[in-house]
């Protein structure tokens, strides 16, 4: 970067499937200037995305600068940080079996991004996500409020359009929440889910609901299996992006997201998928939903499930 701008700077920490996509998709909306960092095995790929990236500005029109680097003074003074560090899933494993090797990488990068970035909105993409989250914001010690997880916009989003390919009708008119942990035990919202306003439970069969439920569910172990080889990248990346967005401009934008528990939903210490309020204050807001009662089980056993993964970290 031979220019200082003042734009919002959004560090990527983690140039692979999704750290790229987030990039592409950053300097597209133009949300500031991008830095793609990785290990210094891997600063190539980083460097070669962002160059890649740079080498379409003519074609799109858009004005960002985008760095790739494996250096952390890189990352001085970001504004977002969206982290991806780590290594996905393959075909058979659940996100929890990631908890050993991402572990060590999390704790890595918060104690890099501790020196470098305090004032940061960090989002942890890494899995298994709430467990990373949390390790994150110990490391750091960054406000709570600052430092959340990308789940819920992502799994909210699949349910979304599951029910959306369903009824027959567009995405975007779906509105549904996934909430609880990022793990097979989440916990999708059908008593609030409408569609333009219409609950979906009178627009769809309770077989063809529960057959949903169950897809939403495994949806990321669906594209795990298709694509052989690593986890889900375009919709994570945009979901992240939506949440980066959010924050940067100020949007107070109702957003499902993991966030640190003061006592919402009756509990308290640990990062978990609710329905949020992302602005320039970072989780400004946790907004606590009717629950059927089912549901409120469902949330209570994937609770339980979160809580002993933490507790496992020996944070
Ligand atoms: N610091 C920075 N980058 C790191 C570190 C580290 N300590 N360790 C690994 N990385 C980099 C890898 O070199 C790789 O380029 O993180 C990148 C991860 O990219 P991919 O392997 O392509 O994985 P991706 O699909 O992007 O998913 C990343 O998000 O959804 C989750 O489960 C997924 O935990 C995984 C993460």
């Amino acid at each position: 970067m031979t220019t200082s701008y003042k734009r919002n700077k959004i560090a990527l920490i983690g140039a692979g499937m999704i750290g790229g996509t987030m990039a592409l998709l950053a300097a597209q909306k133009e949300l500031g200037d991008i830095v793609l960092l990785d290990i210094p095995l891997a600063e190539g790929t980083a460097k070669g995305k962002a160059l890649d990236i740079q080498e379409s500005r003519a074609i799109d029109g858009y004005d960002a600068e985008i760095i790739g680097t494996s250096d952390y003074a890189d990352v001085t003074g970001a504004d977002v940080v969206i982290v991806t560090a780590g290594v996905p899933r393959k075909p058979g494993m659940s996100r929890d079996d990631l908890v050993g090797i991402n572990l060590k990488i999390i704790k890595d990068v918060a104690s890099k991004l501790k020196e470098v970035c305090p004032k940061a909105f960090v989002i942890v993409i890494t899995n298994p996500l709430d467990a990373m989250v949390y390790t994150m914001q110990k490391v750091t010690g960054f406000p709570t409020h600052m430092v959340c997880g990308m789940a819920g916009v992502l799994d909210s989003a699949r349910l979304r359009y599951f029910l959306a390919d369903g009824i027959g009708i567009a995405a975007q008119n779906v509105q549904a929440m996934v909430l609880g942990g990022h793990g097979d035990s989440m916990v999708p919202l059908l008593s609030s889910a409408n569609a333009g306003g219409v609950p979906v439970t009178t627009l769809l069969d309770p077989e063809t609901l529960a057959a949903i439920v169950a897809r939403t569910r495994a949806a990321g172990g669906e594209i795990v299996g298709l694509l052989g080889n690593g986890s889900a990248f375009y919709s994570p990346a945009a979901a992240a992006i939506q949440m980066a967005e959010a924050y940067l401009n100020d949007k107070k934008a109702v957003l499902p997201a993991a966030a640190y528990l003061n006592g919402e939903y009756g509990y308290d210490g640990f990062y978990f998928g609710v329905p949020t309020i992302i602005g320039a204050g970072g989780i400004e807001k946790i907004i606590e939903t009717p629950l059927s009662d089912d549901e409120t089980k469902a949330l209570a056993a994937s609770a339980g499930e979160v809580k002993s993964l933490v507790a496992g970290l020996g944070l």
